[in-house]
């Protein structure tokens, strides 16, 4: 990027190129370009289906250029010419053949290449099958597993590249609506029914999704972590999130895990193994056996650390206003700080 000469903080506003460079438009073009990449970019496909998605995209794009400079030259055409006569049957060619024939076998043609990449078309050829709800505002994520409990977790999605993954979406309440740009369309979560979204990664790498339909206060702050494996190491990650939680082992989380139970958290989080957790089926907040393993909280808000998880559990109305959880203020600094170092160690 040479000539590009970047001022101040770092800032998009602050890029500055020199003056009378030659270099002007191509560094301009590439600075716009670098926008396209990126964890959440629908430009960047990293997926199969966003693949198919952004050739779509590229096809009418194209396509609609192409018509639009037809279109405006036959215009320049009628306006440069000298004026004659037509005949009646020439006129009522133009009409059948421009305005009737050619926008039917285009739009047809379209269809017929497009449908087949709506998610409801796909054939359910998953080697894996993931159920997603959408909760308020946040995602209870669940891994079927043949013989076994489904493996829960919350506010991230792991999967296993080159492999097809069926994901089962729904909600318990409000309308959200799941979106992976990197690797695929967007599909709603409706309370009442099941739909159900095909993803076929194919590139490994970190991503981020969305929640893409107003939901209430915090819509903009629903996100979640998307992590694209090797198969090894997606194989390790779900036989680990199976696991019961760790032991507490220093006492500053051991004195964490007595105010997790004291303070009643565990009437609305599970962390399954944890001595003093009602088990009575499906929580309200997020399943933590494995939080500390997450790389953001509060999906994809924060980063996790002891500081952030301190802040979260004091001041979460705060941060992300009309969630579930109440902010706990009361709890002195030093009991934030030990429930955190638990939640943390919580690997
Ligand atoms: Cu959930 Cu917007």
């Amino acid at each position: 990027m040479a000539g590009v000469g970047i001022a101040g903080d770092g800032n998009a506003a602050d890029v500055r190129l020199p003056t009378g460079s030659r270099l002007r438009v191509p560094a301009a073009l590439a600075i716009l370009l670098a926008g396209c990449a990126g964890p959440q970019s629908a430009l960047d496909p990293a997926g199969r289906e966003a693949r198919e998605v952004f050739d779509l995209f590229v096809l009418m794009t194209v396509g609609a250029g192409l018509i639009w400079l037809v279109v405006m030259g036959l215009l320049i055409y009628a306006l440069v010419r000298p004026a004659r006569e037509h005949s009646e049957r020439t006129a009522s060619r133009l009409v059948w053949i421009g305005g009737i024939a050619f926008p039917v076998v285009v739009l047809t043609a379209l269809l017929a290449y497009a449908l087949p990449m709506m998610p409801a078309m796909r054939a359910a050829d998953a080697d894996l099958q993931i159920r997603v709800s959408g909760e308020q505002f946040w995602w209870r994520v669940a891994y079927e597993r043949a013989g076994g409990d489904p493996v829960v977790t919350a506010n991230e999605v792991w999967l296993p590249v080159g492999r097809s993954a069926e994901v089962l979406l729904d909600s318990p309440d409000v309308v959200h609506s799941f979106w992976i740009p990197s690797l695929a369309g967007k599909v709603d979560m409706i309370p009442g029914r099941t739909n159900r979204i095909m993803l076929r990664p194919e590139r490994i790498g970190r991503y981020r999704g969305v929640c893409a339909e107003l939901c209430g206060d915090s819509h903009a702050y629903m996100a979640f972590d998307v992590r694209v494996v090797d198969e090894e190491s997606f194989a390790r990650w779900l036989n680990w999130q199976a696991q019961p939680a760790v032991e507490p082992a220093t006492l500053e989380e051991q004195r964490g895990a007595r105010l997790f139970h004291d303070t009643g958290c565990g009437a609305c989080h599970d962390i399954r193994g944890a001595s003093g957790i009602a088990a009575s089926g499906e929580k309200l907040g997020p399943d933590l056996t494995h939080v500390g393993s997450r790389a953001t909280i509060a999906a994809g808000l924060l980063p996790n650390n002891q500081g952030t998880l301190a802040g979260w559990i004091a001041a979460s109305q705060d941060l992300k206003p009309g969630n579930r959880m109440p902010s706990v203020a009361v709890l002195p600094g030093e009991d934030l700080r030990a429930l955190a170092a638990y939640l943390k160690a919580l690997r």
